[in-house]
C-alpha cells in the first residue's frame, strides 16, 4: 500500500516544485525586465505546465510499472505473450501483483497435480486393462491346450471346453466394446439422437433382456407401481444402455431371491427421476464417489469373483453427462442400493 503511494507523491512533489520554480522564474523575469506581466501568466501558465508534467509523469510511471510486471510474469511463466490487466497507479499494484501471481501459481499447481493424477491414472488403467484381458486369455489358452494335447475322449467334455473358451472370447469382446464406448464418450465422438419415447415401455423391454440372468438368482424385476406411459426426451438407445447397466448391476450384486424395483417420480414439471432400487449386498459410503471411475470395483466384488470389469458405471455417467442429467447413488451395506438418474420430460 505504502509503496505505490511513493511514485504518486514523487509526481506531486515534483510538479509542485516545477510550478513554484516556473512562478518564481516568471516573477524574477518581470522584475528584472520591469515588464508588466499579467496575473494569468503567473498562475495559469505554471498551472498548465504543472498539469502537463503531472500527466507525463503519470503516463511514464504507469508504463514503467506495467512493463516491469509483464517482465516478472514472463520470467515466471516463460511465456512471451501474456495478457495481464494493466495496473493503475491509484491501485495497490504490489498487492494486486502478488494476488495475481498467487492465483497464477495456484493454477499451475493444479495443472501439475492434474498431470500427476493423469499419469497415475494411465498407469492404473494399463494395469487394470492388462488384468482384465489376461484373465480370460489364460483360461481360453488352458482350454485350447487341453484340446490340442490330444483332446479328451468325451465329446461332451470337449464341447463344454469349447463353450467355456468361447465365453472367454465373449468376455474379452465385451471389455473391448466397453473401452471403445468409453473412449468415444470421453472424446465426445458421439451424437445424441434425441427422440420422444415412453420410458416405462423401454424399462419393460430391458426387463425382458435381463430376465434370464435375474432368474438364475431368482431375483424379481418389477416396476414400483403401475404406470401410465411417461414420455421423455432423450437418446433412447443410450438410455436403454443405462438401464441395462444399472439393472444388470442390481442382479450381479443382488442376493438370491432378491428384488429390483424401478420407480419413476416427477421432480418438476420438466424433470423425471428414475430410481433403480435393489436389496442386494450394498456399497459402503466411502466408495460412492469412485464407483463412476473406469475399472473401479468395490473390493468385495473382486474378492467374490463376481464377473465385471468396472466399466459399466463410467459409461452410464458419460451418457448422463451428455444428456446434461445427473446420476447419483445411495446405499447401505447389507440392505441394498438405489441408483437415481434424471431425464427431461417430453
Ligand atoms: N447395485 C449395486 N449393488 C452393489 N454394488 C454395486 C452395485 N452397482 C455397482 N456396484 C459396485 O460398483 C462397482 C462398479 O460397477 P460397474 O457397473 O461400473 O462395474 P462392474 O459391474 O464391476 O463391471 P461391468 O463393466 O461389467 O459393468 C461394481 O464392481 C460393484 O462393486
Ligand atoms: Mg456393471
Amino acid at each position: 500500500m505504502s509503496l505505490i503511494k511513493k511514485p504518486i507523491q514523487v509526481v506531486l512533489i515534483a510538479s509542485a516544485i516545477l510550478m513554484v520554480m516556473v512562478l518564481v522564474g516568471l516573477i524574477g523575469v518581470s522584475f528584472v525586465m520591469e515588464a508588466d506581466i499579467h496575473l494569468w501568466v503567473y498562475i495559469v501558465f505554471p498551472l498548465f505546465v504543472g498539469v502537463v508534467a503531472l500527466l507525463l509523469f503519470y503516463y511514464f510511471i504507469e508504463r514503467f510499472i506495467n512493463q516491469e510486471i509483464k517482465a516478472i510474469y514472463r520470467v515466471i511463466s516463460k511465456k512471451k505473450n501474456i495478457k495481464i490487466n494493466p495496473v493503475k497507479l491509484n491501485e495497490n499494484v504490489f498487492q494486486s501483483l502478488s494476488e495475481t501471481t498467487a492465483a497464477w501459481a495456484e493454477t499451475q499447481q493444479k495443472q501439475i497435480e492434474n498431470l500427476e493424477e493423469q499419469a497415475n491414472f494411465r498407469r492404473e488403467f494399463l494395469g487394470n486393462l492388462a488384468h482384465e484381458l489376461k484373465t480370460p486369455v489364460f483360461s481360453i489358452q488352458g482350454y485350447i491346450l487341453t484340446l490340442l494335447e490330444g483332446g479328451l475322449e468325451d465329446e461332451t467334455v470337449n464341447r463344454d471346453f469349447l463353450i467355456k473358451a468361447s465365453r472367454g472370447v465373449d468376455r474379452i469382446t465385451s471389455v473391448l466394446d466397453d473401452l471403445d464406448n468409453i473412449s468415444r464418450y470421453e472424446f465426445n465422438r458421439f451424437n445424441l439422437k434425441l427422440t420422444k419415447f415412453d420410458i416405462v415401455r423401454l424399462t419393460k423391454e430391458v426387463f425382458d433382456t435381463t430376465q434370464s440372468s435375474a432368474e438364475e438368482k431368482n431375483i424379481t424385476l418389477s416396476l414400483f407401481q403401475n404406470y401410465d406411459p411417461i414420455m421423455v426426451s432423450a437418446d433412447k438407445g443410450k438410455i436403454g444402455q443405462v438401464l441395462i447397466n444399472l439393472i444388470s448391476n442390481s442382479i450381479s450384486y443382488g442376493i438370491e431371491n432378491g428384488h429390483t424395483q424401478i420407480k419413476f417420480s416427477k421432480v418438476s414439471r420438466k424433470q423425471l427421476s428414475v430410481e433403480i432400487i435393489d436389496d442386494g449386498i450394498g456399497i459402503e459410503e466411502e466408495h460412492f464417489n469412485r464407483l463412476f471411475e473406469r475399472f473401479y470395483r468395490v473390493e468385495k466384488s473382486r474378492a467374490r469373483n463376481l464377473a465385471g470389469s468396472g466399466l459399466g458405471l463410467p459409461i452410464v455417467k458419460h451418457i448422463m453427462e451428455a444428456h446434461q442429467q445427473s446420476i447419483t447413488v445411495n446405499s447401505t451395506v447389507g440392505e441394498g442400493s438405489v441408483f437415481t438418474f434424471t431425464l427431461d420430460l417430453a
